[in-house]
């Protein structure tokens, strides 16, 4: 099995923290959740933060903390923020990392994913319309997504605990 980090990357609403905790579970490893931990070093909710200091800043924040987990010595289960590969910064570092799972989803699927966890409140880039605004991002990030992936995992129709077998499949076999 993997000594690795394990890093899984997709839109919002494709799963990445609930698997990502059941991957770190079964590979005894810890589990950061990127969103979570912005949120517990800065105090704030990641929608306060894009609404007092900006998206700049918060993806200032986010590549800071990726930089600083993947330079660690300590593997980890990684799920970060769907927007983690809108800086080229951040698709170096993930180029360079050997297990980076894309969790792809139908926008359809997303759709209802969200609207049933109530997973809309806490994320900003999905106010207004929801069906078209993750119709736009699919399109916009589908390339980058691709661009970083070692492993590409569909997870439409899928649970989590069968993505978590897929993941640790892929993590056993796929490298770069
Ligand atoms: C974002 C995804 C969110 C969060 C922020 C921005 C994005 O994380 O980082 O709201 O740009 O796709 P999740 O993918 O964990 O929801």
């Amino acid at each position: 099995m993997t000594t690795e980090h394990v890093v899984l990357v997709g839109l919002m609403g494709t799963g990445k923290t609930t698997v990502g905790k059941r991957v770190a579970r079964e590979l005894g490893r810890r589990f950061v959740d990127s969103d979570a931990e912005i949120e517990g070093l800065h105090g704030r909710s990641v929608r306060d933060i894009f609404e007092s200091s900006g998206e700049p800043a918060f993806r200032k924040i986010e590549s800071e903390l990726l930089e600083q987990l993947l330079a660690s010595d300590v593997a980890v289960v990684l799920a970060t923020g769907g927007g983690v590969v809108l800086a080229e910064r951040n698709r170096r570092l993930l180029k360079q990392t050997r297990h980076v799972v894309w969790l792809r989803a139908e926008v359809g699927t997303l759709e209802s994913r969200l609207r049933a966890t109530k997973g809309l409140a806490r994320r900003p880039l999905l106010d207004g319309d929801l069906r078209q605004r993750l119709e736009v991002l699919s399109y916009e990030r589908g390339d980058l997504y691709r661009e970083v992936a070692t492993s590409i995992i569909d997870v439409d129709g899928l649970d989590s605990d069968q993505v978590c077998d897929l993941v640790l499949d892929r993590v056993g076999g796929s490298e770069r």
